[in-house]
């Protein structure tokens, strides 16, 4: 096996496996009461190579790849450092390759990117060796919740949304702020990257300030707010907008009240993965992103 740096031109390749590696985790975990899983749409992989890309601009020693000798790609990590705290972006083995070690020594060259980092973060699946990897490196596991269901548009409190408007690159510094009381960093440059991904919510009274970005099919993928009314409103402002069924993930306990907010709309309470952290607790009134954290 060989290892070096991640390049560009990786980049699709380190698509397909990791959702061929992704797949074939969710086929062997799924809950029976949920849909089956599927490969990623075309929107999906497209957003995952422009987020990849911007890995490799940003932090291109945080990116290893393990490939055989005849070059083809066999695991990957990607990685980043933002303001003294290391996250792990994603990880993959190939299907067939796992458990022989590529793994460990993929993960060990992305962790050099940490060094000098107090505090590290990263949204891991419910695969055991994923896992076993990260408890041997020091990580803390957090389970991470999430809500589903169809949402009882009647319990949506009135006056929903009056305090939020939609937001720009113009509230990046208070994004950057709410990101440092979150969770100790700002995500600096990952904002744009956000902000031409997705949709953008801001609320910024003199009761609270906050932020959320939304998926294009409606989902909250990151939320921070200072105040849990604030973030409560941020989220039910998300939830009138979307469509009839509907996610909130990556919900650990220190965020009770998006489990309130969920439950109130009837969505039903499950577990999947875990939020890992180094050096941090649970950060609370905050909706952490699974690759960007
Ligand atoms: C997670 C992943 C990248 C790890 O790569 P890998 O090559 O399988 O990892 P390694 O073989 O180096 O390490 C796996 C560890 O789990 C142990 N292990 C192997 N099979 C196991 C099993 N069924 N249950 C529990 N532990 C197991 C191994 O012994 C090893 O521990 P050790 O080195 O202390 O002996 C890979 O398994 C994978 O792609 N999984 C699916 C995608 C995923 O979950 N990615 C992580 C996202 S957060």
């Amino acid at each position: 096996m060989l290892f070096r740096p991640m390049r560009p031109e990786d980049v699709p390749v380190a698509e397909r496996l990791s959702d061929e590696a992704f797949l074939d985790l969710d086929r062997r975990v799924f809950r029976r009461d949920q849909p089956d899983p599927q490969p990623r749409t075309d929107d999906h992989r497209a957003g995952w190579v422009e987020r990849t890309r911007h890995f490799l601009d940003t932090d291109a020693a945080g990116c290893w790849v393990a490939t055989d000798p005849d070059g083809t790609m066999v695991g990957f990590a990607t990685s980043i450092r933002r303001e003294g705290t290391w996250i792990l972006a994603t990880y993959a083995v190939r299907p067939g390759q796992q458990g022989r070690g590529i793994g460990k020594q993929v993960l060990d060259l992305a962790l050099t990117h940490s060094r000098g980092c107090l505090r590290g973060m990263l949204s891991a699946s419910d695969d055991p060796k994923a896992v076993r990897r990260y408890l041997v490196a020091g990580f803390t596991m957090h389970p991470q919740m999430y809500l589903t269901g169809s949402v009882d548009r009647t319990a949506i409190p009135a006056g929903t949304g009056t305090r939020v408007r939609e937001g720009s690159a113009a509230d990046t510094e208070l994004m950057d702020s709410l990101d440092r009381r979150a969770r100790g960093a700002a995500h600096g440059p990952d904002h744009p990257l956000m902000q031409r991904l997705f949709r953008c919510l801001v609320s910024d009274t003199a009761a609270g300030s906050g932020y959320a970005y939304l998926s294009r099919a409606g989902s909250v993928v990151l939320l921070a707010a200072s105040h849990r009314r604030t973030a409560q409103q941020l989220l039910w402002t998300a939830i009138a907008d979307g469509p009839a069924e509907q996610t909130v993930g990556h919900v650990t306990a220190a965020n009770d009240w998006a489990v309130d907010v969920g439950t109130a709309a009837r969505l039903d309470l499950h577990t999947s993965g875990y939020l890992a952290l180094r050096g941090m607790r649970p950060p609370t009134t905050y909706l952490h992103n699974g690759a960007l954290l």
